[in-house]
C-alpha cells in the first residue's frame, strides 16, 4: 500500500493498485481520513461549510478528485468496483454531515438563545431618582396653602406685551418705576405690531386674569420673571414671584391682612409676626411693605451667640413682599366697575422666601444645578 500523502490526486495506475481489495483499501482510508476531521471539529456552520468544500465540493473536492482520478481512468474490470465504492463513500459522506449541519444549527440556537436568556433573578439596574428642584417645591408649599382657602392657580407667558406688564397696571410709558425694572426687551424685525419683552414680574396676569373672569377672582400665578440684573448672592436675571389677586364686592383691607398674616404663619410657623409699612406700586393702593419677624433670632436683632443677627441686620424683622389694595385705576383697563369692586394683590418673591425658610445665602444655588446643593432637598 503506497504511503501518499494526498492519494486522490493520483491515478490508480499511477498509484500502481489493480485489484479489488487494494481499491477498498483506499477507500477505506479516505472514509477514515473523513471521519476524523469531521470528529475534530466543532458542530457549527463554519466547520459545516468547510467540510462541505472539502470533501463535496463540484470543483476540488475530494468526491470530484477521486471520480476524476480513479474512476474516470479504471480499467474496465475495476471501474464497478470504484463506482460502487465511491457511491458508498458518497452516501457516507452525506449523510455524516447532514448530521453534523443539523447539530450546527441546534449550537447556534443554543448560543442565540443563551445570549437572549432574561435572568430574572439578577439585580436590575438601579436608576437614581430626581426629586423636585426647591425653588418647585416652595411653589407647591405655596400652592397648597393658598389653595386651602380658596384660590385656584393660573399661569401666563414669559413674554409680554408692555401693555400687559406695565400700561394696563397703571404704569403709563413714561412713569418713573419703568426705571426700576430693568427690563429685557426682544429684538423684533421691523414693523412689528407691538414691542415683546420678558415679564418683569408676574403682575400681568392680574390684567389677563380679570379680562377673562368676572369677579369674585381669587387666583395665585407662580411662575418666571425677568430683569436685567447682574448676577450676585441676592441677584438673578431670572427668578421667580407668585403673584396673588383677589376681587369681589366686598373684599376690605382687613381681608387683605388677614389672609396674607395666616399665609405667613402656615409657611414660616405660627410663631412668625408680621407687620406692613407703608410703600408705593402704582397698581396697588394703599401699597404696603409685608414683613415677617426675622426666623433666624426670633425677632430680637441678636444673634443666638450674642451679637447683630446677620440675616435681618439687627432690625428684628425682614422684609418679606409687596403688596396692597387693588387700585381703582387698574380696574378701568379690565371693565371691572371700580364702585362696585375691591381686592387686593400680592407678589412673593420666591427665591428669597425659600432662601429665608431653608437658610440659604446665595440665590445662584438655585440655578447651578450642583447635585450637592440639590440632594439636600430630596
Ligand atoms: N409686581 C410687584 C413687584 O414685582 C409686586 C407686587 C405685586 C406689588 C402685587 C403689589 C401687588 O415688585
Amino acid at each position: 500500500m503506497p504511503s501518499i500523502d494526498n492519494p486522490t490526486e493520483k491515478t490508480l495506475a499511477a498509484l500502481a493498485i489493480n485489484d479489488p481489495l487494494a481499491i477498498e483499501d483506499l477507500f477505506a482510508m479516505e472514509k477514515s481520513r473523513f471521519d476524523k476531521q469531521l470528529a475534530a471539529k466543532n458542530p457549527d456552520e463554519v466547520n459545516y461549510t468547510l467540510m462541505k468544500n472539502a470533501w463535496l465540493g463540484r470543483k476540488a473536492g475530494v468526491l470530484t478528485l477521486i471520480t476524476e482520478n480513479w474512476l474516470k481512468s479504471a480499467s474496465p474490470t475495476l471501474k464497478p468496483i470504484v463506482g460502487q465504492s465511491l457511491n458508498q463513500l458518497k452516501h457516507h459522506i452525506e449523510g455524516s454531515l447532514e448530521i453534523f449541519r443539523i447539530a450546527a444549527e441546534k449550537t447556534s440556537e443554543e448560543i442565540a438563545s443563551a445570549r437572549e436568556r432574561v435572568d430574572l433573578s439578577l439585580p436590575g439596574v438601579i436608576r437614581t431618582i430626581g426629586s423636585h428642584h426647591l425653588i418647585r417645591q416652595v411653589f407647591q408649599e405655596i400652592e397648597d396653602i393658598f389653595f386651602s382657602i380658596g384660590f385656584s392657580v393660573v399661569e401666563g407667558p414669559e413674554i409680554e406685551t408692555p401693555y400687559y406688564n406695565f400700561e394696563a397696571l397703571n404704569i403709563p410709558e413714561f412713569h418713573p418705576v419703568r426705571d426700576d425694572m430693568d427690563t429685557f426687551y426682544i429684538d423684533l424685525p421691523k414693523g412689528a405690531p407691538t414691542p415683546l419683552l420678558l415679564r418683569t414680574h408676574t403682575s400681568p396676569m392680574q390684567i389677563r386674569t380679570m379680562e377673562k373672569r368676572q369677579p369674585p377672582v381669587r387666583v395665585i400665578v407662580p411662575g418666571k420673571i425677568y430683569r436685567r440684573d447682574n448676577p450676585d448672592a441676592t441677584h438673578s436675571f431670572m427668578f421667580h414671584q407668585v403673584e396673588g389677586l383677589a376681587v369681589d364686592t366686598d373684599i376690605t383691607f382687613c381681608d387683605f391682612t388677614g389672609t396674607i398674616e395666616y399665609f405667613v404663619k402656615q409657611f414660616f410657623g405660627p410663631g412668625v409676626k408680621t407687620r406692613l409699612r407703608p410703600s408705593y406700586f402704582p397698581f396697588t393702593e394703599p401699597s404696603v411693605e409685608f414683613d415677617g419677624s426675622c426666623i433666624f433670632c426670633g425677632g430680637s436683632g441678636t444673634a443666638a451667640g450674642g451679637g447683630t443677627c446677620s440675616k435681618c441686620k439687627g432690625a428684628g424683622w425682614i422684609e418679606l413682599f409687596g403688596a396692597g389694595m387693588v387700585d381703582p385705576a387698574v380696574y378701568g383697563f379690565v371693565n371691572y366697575d371700580a364702585k362696585k369692586v375691591s381686592g387686593f394683590a400680592f407678589g412673593i418673591g420666591i427665591d428669597r422666601l425659600a432662601m429665608l425658610k431653608y437658610g440659604i445665602d446665595d440665590i445662584q444655588v438655585f440655578f447651578q444645578n450642583d447635585v450637592r446643593f440639590l440632594r439636600q432637598f430630596p
